[in-house]
């Protein structure tokens, strides 16, 4: 939702200083206020959460039930009252109930650290973006990165996350992309339930969002996206299924858009029917910021709690209660399950209570994911990793790097400690759709591993003289990026500002050039075989600059593989071009009233015929070379894959050996696919398991991967579930979607 403006800031120089900010703003300002002494049968925590959320429910009046259903409006933009005078001033609050020793639901955006903590005088670590998490293929990392975003949540005073991003890459322009976790259901899935399980174990209520097809910014109040059931289940809500299989979210936020004619949070369909009744899903839905649209049937559809304001689920729900067009059992359904949701998470058993944040730990393990999730993508006569030694020149150009690194912007914005690098200190404060660059300076970070070397910046602004600087340079290293932010798609994949020319003239200027991207897309890359090397380095978080700086001079060794395909050209996306909302759909007429957002926008449609082929399964099935493939990667050292063994039984498992075959330790991302039998009539592959593996020099580890037979599946809509086809099944394994050398077949019945 859109923001309030961001702080103008206070420049803190060093991170000591820092630390005594957090210490004194984070501790002491507007303590929340802790419950007295709760009592009350349903404080037995040896009872089940369903237990304990009867027996409060058992005590609440009608009003009090209804107050639990909806937000108070968001206590960053409005003045305090009294209902949001306890809240942490996030973006949306819930009250509970005081006299029952129930917390309010105090809500803060969380995709990549903390939102807005500026405004309120705190301190958050940025991460990297969530796409740079998906290209570690790490599941540890993923966990990590959720543990770091629940401990700050917690610490700042907040005991709800809008974080858990699972949208995958159907459109590569989304301004999105960089808060999801990639193209693919299982990666994403599997990625975005170990976050959740992260963020949760600071008993924090973790959410995934934004279910479902939210993946087109552009009409994304009022476009009706039309899919298959089979392509639905098989792709984007694969990803969601997984999630709440194994991250056990507490909560799921439903979306703007329609799904197949009704909007998605009063959406029979999408809620009770898969989500609730097929997941087994026992949490919360909430709808995204003004994503509610009725009373009556989004209730009936299975909507749970309406945010941030009470357009729908406050006097009209009781007057729809009062003359039974709502039953009774449907509220007390929905209170139940946001109780239930609390006591789950753990926020009744330990209430909030602000704490001091750790910024040195959160650089570490932000600079530590974003290490995990660079990605290489060329290195041609092994001009990475430098040698400091051998350097006496280095050009480093573009992209602000002499002071910063981007970050992406939207609700998942985190405020930079002192305010946007880019701008003098005391030049106001920064907006939504505003470009805002962390204080994390690349040309530090390689100056400080190459001393003795003469580092010079060119800010790349002109192409001629940025190839003067680079020409007499013994490398140059291009930092080039593109922004992105949610409430935008991007035009096009083309670097923006004239990059494509300024990478061109540096490397023609220069045969040692290095190119360092930094965007949370896929680009297209017209110069591609033209630099030296070319790295994906995401936004990168706080310390994103000692990550690049590790990497490019090899104390550590690149592991990140793509979580998205980057296309050769915009030709060869399933939509060249995105479809945008005609004038009539893009914006009420006035103010927006319950009236008017009860009818919604006019849709205007956007049918994802390509159905389950989403980012390499369209590449495949179309036979068209991206410029780089899924879970393409490349490293310091080489892996040898040998020994392909797979077993059939409740679990497929497939066993083969990984071996360093370099002379530099590395950790290796296996990917395993499978080609389904023709009766299937799917995509040519599909990725069904990975492990990412850690090996010194010369060692050799087998490796098993054992694979949920959902994963095998094909959905069938007939049944109504998963099928499991009888036939040959065709294992590949492999270090990307295009190099898969292990092949068995495997008949399963
Ligand atoms: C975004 C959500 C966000 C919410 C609250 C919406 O506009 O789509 O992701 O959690 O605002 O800021």
């Amino acid at each position: 939702m859109k923001p309030t403006p961001l702080p103008t800031g206070i420049k803190i120089p060093a991170m000591l200083l820092l630390c005594f900010a957090c210490i004194a703003l984070s501790g002491f300002a507007q303590r929340p206020q802790r419950p007295s002494a709760p009592s009350g049968p349903w404080m037995n925590s040896s009872l089940s959460p369903d237990e304990r959320a009867d027996l409060v429910m058992k005590e609440m009046s009608v009003d009090e039930k209804i107050a639990l259903l909806h937000g108070v409006g968001m206590p960053t933009d409005d003045a305090v009252t009294p209902e949001n005078g306890p809240s942490n001033r996030g973006v949306g609050y819930t009250v509970g109930v005081p006299r029952l020793h129930i917390p309010g639901i105090d809500m803060s955006d969380a995709a990549y650290g903390v939102r807005s903590s500026g405004v309120n005088g705190r301190y958050s670590t940025a991460l990297p973006a969530n796409v740079a998490a998906a290209a570690s293929w790490d599941t540890e990392a993923a966990y990590q990165y959720g543990a770091l975003i629940g401990h700050e949540l917690r610490a700042q005073g907040f005991n709800m996350s809008l974080g858990g991003g699972v949208n995958l890459t159907r459109e590569p322009r989304n301004g999105r992309t960089f808060e999801y976790l990639g193209e693919d259901p299982v990666l994403a899935g599997t990625l975005v339930a170990r976050l959740i399980q992260g963020t949760q174990s600071a008993n924090v209520i973790g959410d995934i969002k934004h279910y479902a097809l939210n993946d087109q910014e552009s009409g994304r109040n009022s476009v009706n996206i039309t899919i298959s059931k089979r392509a639905a289940r098989e792709s984007d809500l694969l990803a969601f299924e997984i999630g709440v299989e194994q991250g056990k979210p507490a909560a799921v936020m439903c979306s703007y858009n329609r799904v197949n004619g009704d909007f998605a949070c009063e959406n029979e369909w999408l809620l009770n029917e898969v989500l609730k009744k097929d997941w087994k899903f026992p949490g919360f839905v909430l709808s995204d910021w003004g994503g509610t649209h009725s009373d009556v049937k989004a209730s009936a559809a299975g909507l749970d709690n309406e945010q941030p304001g009470r357009f729908f689920y406050e006097k009209r729900f009781k007057d729809a209660l009062d003359a039974g067009k709502i039953p009774q059992a449907e509220l007390d359904e929905h209170v139940h399950r946001i109780l239930r949701a609390m006591f789950a998470a753990g926020v009744i058993d330990h209430p909030r209570q602000r704490s001091v944040i750790d910024p040195f730990a959160g650089f570490e393990t932000a600079r530590k994911i974003e290490e995990g999730g660079i990605v290489l993508l060329r290195n041609e006569k092994a001009v990475l990793p430098l040698s400091a030694a051998k350097l006496h020149t280095i050009a480093v150009i573009g992209s602000h790097s002499d002071v910063g690194m981007i970050s992406g912007g939207g609700s998942a914005q985190v405020d930079p400690i002192g305010g946007n690098a880019i701008k003098p200190a005391g030049e106001g404060p920064t907006h939504w759709m505003e470009e805002i660059w962390f204080p994390t300076s690349p040309l530090k970070a390689i100056q400080a591993r190459a001393p003795h070397a003469t580092v010079k910046y060119d800010p790349g602004t002109d192409p001629a003289a940025a190839a003067s600087t680079a020409k007499g340079a013994d490398v140059a290293i291009v930092f080039a990026y593109m922004w992105a932010s949610e409430g935008m798609d991007l035009k096009s994949l083309s670097l923006p500002h004239d990059q494509d020319a300024l990478i061109a003239a540096v490397a023609a200027a220069n045969p040692h050039t290095i190119v360092v991207l930094e965007t949370g897309n896929p680009v297209t890359m017209p110069w591609v075989d033209k630099p030296a090397a070319i790295m994906e380095a995401w936004f990168a978080g706080s310390d994103g600059a000692n990550a690049v700086g590790n990497i490019l001079f090899g104390s550590v060794n690149p592991s990140g593989k793509l979580p998205n395909t980057f296309p050769k050209s915009e030709a060869d996306l399933p939509h060249p071009t995105i479809t945008m909302p005609p004038p009539e759909s893009s914006h009420f007429d006035g103010a927006a009233t319950p009236e008017k957002w009860a009818m919604g926008l006019p849709p205007f449609q956007m049918a994802y015929d390509e159905g389950v082929k989403v980012g390499y399964k369209w590449y495949d099935a179309e036979n068209k070379k991206p410029l780089f493939p899924f879970g393409y990667g490349l490293s310091y050292t080489t892996y040898r894959y040998s020994g392909l063994q797979v077993t059939p039984g409740d679990k497929v498992k497939v066993t083969f050996t990984l071996t360093n075959a370099g002379a530099r330790e590395g950790s290796e991302v296996a990917e395993v696919y499978a080609a389904l039998p023709a009766a299937a009539q799917e995509p040519p592959k599909r990725l069904i398991g990975f492990s990412k593996v850690k090996l010194k020099p010369g060692e050799k580890q087998s490796v098993t991967v054992e694979v949920d037979p959902k994963y095998l599946s094909i959905f069938d809509e007939q049944k109504n579930d998963w099928s499991l086809l009888p036939g040959d099944y065709t294992i590949m394994v492999g270090g990307s979607s295009a190099d898969l050398p292990l092949k068995a077949t495997v008949n399963l019945k």
